[in-house]
């Protein structure tokens, strides 16, 4: 295991929900340390970038309408093995298969409105950390 740093993001339907505390919380209680995190509105050219992969799919142009339909959270969080331990603490990508316990399976009821974002491996953390967030924004 090693010290790793991830992209973590409250998705516009979980802040709207008011969501935040419950999502920071519990990063928090699992010992996570916040290094970077900022309240905005993502514009519709970061979130092209942003869920470039998915570029083509059928719900790219759903994705894209609705991570920019309001403010979201984003944060990067750092911890041990934080990229892999994230994404189980977020629960699986659809809410009806997510785990009791996860935050998709407790919080969230439908797959395009899942409440929360994490980078899926290193490489994808290293991307979307640059894509959010500058240097100076984030502790050392
Ligand atoms: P995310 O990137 O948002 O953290 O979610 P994820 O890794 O668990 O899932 P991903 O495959 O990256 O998909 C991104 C988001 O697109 C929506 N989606 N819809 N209709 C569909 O088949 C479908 N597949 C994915 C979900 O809202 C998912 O979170
Ligand atoms: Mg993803």
């Amino acid at each position: 295991m090693a010290i790793e740093r991830t992209y973590a993001m409250v998705k516009p339907d979980g802040v709207k929900r008011g969501l935040v505390g419950e999502v920071v919380g519990r990063l928090e209680s699992k010992g996570f340390r916040i290094v970077g995190m900022k309240l905005m509105q993502i514009t519709r050219e970061t979130a092209e970038r942003h869920y470039g992969e998915h570029a083509g799919k059928p719900f790219f142009e759903g994705l894209i309408s609705f991570i920019t339909s309001g403010p979201v959270v984003a944060m990067v969080v750092e911890g041990e093995n934080a990229i892999a331990a994230w994404r189980t603490m977020m629960g699986a990508t659809n809410p009806k298969d997510a785990a009791p316990g996860t935050i998709r399976g407790d919080l969230a009821s439908t797959l395009d409105e899942n409440v929360a974002h994490g980078s899926d491996a290193p490489e994808t953390a290293e991307r979307e950390i640059g894509i959010f967030f500058q240097e100076h924004e984030l502790l050392a």
